[in-house]
């Protein structure tokens, strides 16, 4: 009988500078289909002057954890100009870094080193609406109803006898009406203007062609900068129905809701991003500048990628962004909407791969992010309370079945989304208190019983000393007591910790191109409650239950989430565990 425990990582991983296996990736021109992309959120990873706020030197100087992580890509959430009404969702200025996460240069020497070390960057684009400290907005504002400004925004009079009932009955996502009524420069009430967010962020009005040629100039701005691609943010809400139709229903939309909306996944939107796409294509791999660029036939040319945040009501709505002309990937929400529950995932992951084969796009598979509850906690409250709801729950069991949940993610055919601090089993910090509270949708009380800052508490790097080594100061939300057991430097090294389940599973997945690979998964019989299937010579078994099962020993054992014992052919997986084999 033997007992397994996580491998340790290859040493390629740690050597000095970039390593081999990464660089070898990175130079695939289609390195995306199959990549790992670690979602840094820059305010909350790592400070490197102290005020509390992450930053991008931060970021920098923690690229070497990235690479020996083993990931492929760094997703940043922005660090714009922004005010911050929505932590940097809201943008004051496409081209320029917010002084509080650094400068263009740190952006420069950011992307530098990452293409150094093997490491792609993408960056997040906002394109759905800007803050309302955006010279457009404040012009439009200053010059009053009529201005050419206005049209590219939504301005319309208000209804009711003196305009004061907003043009329609659209509501906020973070709560509220979608409408706030501007005070003219004259200082009389006047015009509405539409943000499906927070006040602070009106949407753009896609119909106006300027808005359309400056998008097409910022993508080019930070495609000169060397970024490697773009997530864009609202991906399905920038077309809106003509005429701005009422909803004529109480039922609102949620906070990533999947319902069909007249601002949501309009078809309108497809064409924005074949013209985004013939844009990128021109552009050469940034990390292989002499190397082809565009092939003129639209497909994996430069190495540059698009992924969507595109919230739709079927999966296979989903794979209209991701047409062969049009973005290269699409964040799966249906899948981080999926209970931890075997024949639930088997269903979603039929039909994700379904979905995508007519199109060509790789599936992509996300568990967590910085607007839903982390997974860690998540898969310990009751099914059915959705992504948003945070309650303490079990954390033994939530990290049990996370840590089996990102095993049987990361042995899915396609790319897969990780972020920060899911290596570390991290969990949402469901009791803070409500005067540290940053996140608008909880000041606006979208309706949810969660918000979304218990995602977004600082990463602790060491076990103890000033905001667990995130920064020489303090933190700008609160780290729990006992955050330092979680940190890096506590997991670092210790047999079957989270972060060396990460790095093990990494480094597999590298050495095994089965696991990524290919639009498919061959389902072995299993017993109910367990989900095992079969990619070339590799299988995976996921026991979703509360219970150990037997199921036969596939070979040599790679990897797993729990401890699994192994006797005469046949292996125990507990409760809640995921198992690597080879039958290589
Ligand atoms: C989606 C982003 O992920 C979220 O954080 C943000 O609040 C909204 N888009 C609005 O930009
Ligand atoms: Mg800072």
């Amino acid at each position: 009988m033997s007992q397994h425990s996580a491998p340790a990582p290859s040493p390629q991983l740690f050597e000095q500078g970039g390593s081999p296996a990464l660089a070898a990736v990175a130079k695939r021109r289609d390195w995306w289909r199959d990549a790992v992309i670690y979602q840094v959120y820059p305010r909350s990873f790592a400070d490197s002057d102290g005020d509390g706020m992450g930053d991008l030197e931060g970021v920098r100087t923690r690229l070497p954890y990235l690479r020996d992580l083993g990931v492929d890509a760094v997703w940043l959430s922005p660090f714009y100009a922004s005010p911050q009404a929505d932590a940097g969702y809201d943008v004051a200025d496409y081209r320029a870094v917010d002084p509080m996460f650094g400068t263009l240069l740190d952006a420069d020497a950011l992307i530098r080193d990452a293409h150094r070390l093997g490491l792609r960057i993408i960056v997040d684009l906002v394109p759905n609406h800007s803050s309302d400290q955006h010279e457009w907005f404040k012009r439009a504002l200053a010059d009053g109803p009529g201005s050419p400004l206005r049209e590219r925004y939504h301005f319309r009079p208000g209804k009711g006898k003196n305009g004061e009932l907003p043009p329609n009955d659209w509501e906020s996502i973070f709560g509220g009406p979608a409408w706030t009524r501007v005070t003219e420069p004259d200082g009389t009430p006047g015009e509405w203007y539409l943000h499906l967010f927070a006040p602070e962020q009106p949407d753009f009005n896609w119909d106006h062609p300027a808005v359309g040629d400056e998008f097409r100039s910022i993508l080019r701005f930070w495609l000169d900068m060397g970024v490697d691609g773009f997530r864009i943010d609202v991906a399905h809400g920038l077309v809106k129905a003509a005429g701005l139709p009422d909803l004529g229903t109480r039922d609102q939309v949620k906070l990533l809701g999947n319902d069909v909306m007249p601002f949501f996944d309009q078809d309108g939107v497809h064409e924005i991003y074949r013209q985004w796409r013939r844009i990128l294509d021109e552009y050469a791999d940034a990390m292989r500048p002499e190397g082809p660029s565009a092939d003129g036939r639209g497909r994996e040319t430069g190495g540059r990628i698009f992924v969507a945040e595109a919230w739709t009501p079927t999966i296979e709505r989903t794979a209209n962004y991701v047409r062969p002309d049009e973005l290269h990937q699409a964040f799966n929400f249906q899948y981080l909407d999926t209970p931890w529950d075997a024949e639930e995932l088997r269903r979603v992951i039929d039909r994700t791969l379904e979905a995508m084969r007519p199109v060509g796009a790789p599936a992509t598979w996300v568990l967590s992010n910085h607007d839903v509850t982390r997974h860690a906690t998540r898969f310990a409250n009751p099914p059915g309370l959705g992504t948003q709801i945070r309650l303490a729950g079990d954390r033994k069991l939530g990290l049990r079945r996370a840590r089996a949940a990102t095993l049987l993610m990361l042995a899915l055919p396609g790319s897969a989304y990780i972020y920060q601090g899911e290596e570390l089993g991290l969990p949402d910090v469901v009791d803070l208190p409500d005067e540290v509270r940053q996140d608008p949708a909880y000041f606006r009380g979208a309706g949810q019983d969660g918000f979304r800052d218990g995602c977004r508490v600082p990463i602790p790097w060491t076990r103890t000393g000033p905001s667990y080594g995130f920064g020489g100061g303090g933190s700008w939300l609160p780290q729990p007591e006992g955050w330092g057991e979680l940190s890096v430097e506590a997991q670092t090294g210790v047999p079957g910790s989270t972060l060396e389940l990460y790095r093990a599973a990494l480094a597999v997945r590298r050495e095994q191109p089965d696991l990524g690979a290919g639009d498919a998964v061959e389902w072995l019989r299993a017993p109910e409650g367990v989900l095992a299937f079969r990619r070339g010579a590799f299988v995976c078994v996921a026991n979703t239950t509360g219970e150990s099962v037997a199921m036969p020993a596939y070979g040599r054992m790679l990897l797993a989430s729990g401890e699994v014992t192994e006797a005469g052919g046949e292996a125990k997986v507990p409760a809640d565990t995921t198992v690597w084999w080879t039958q290589a």
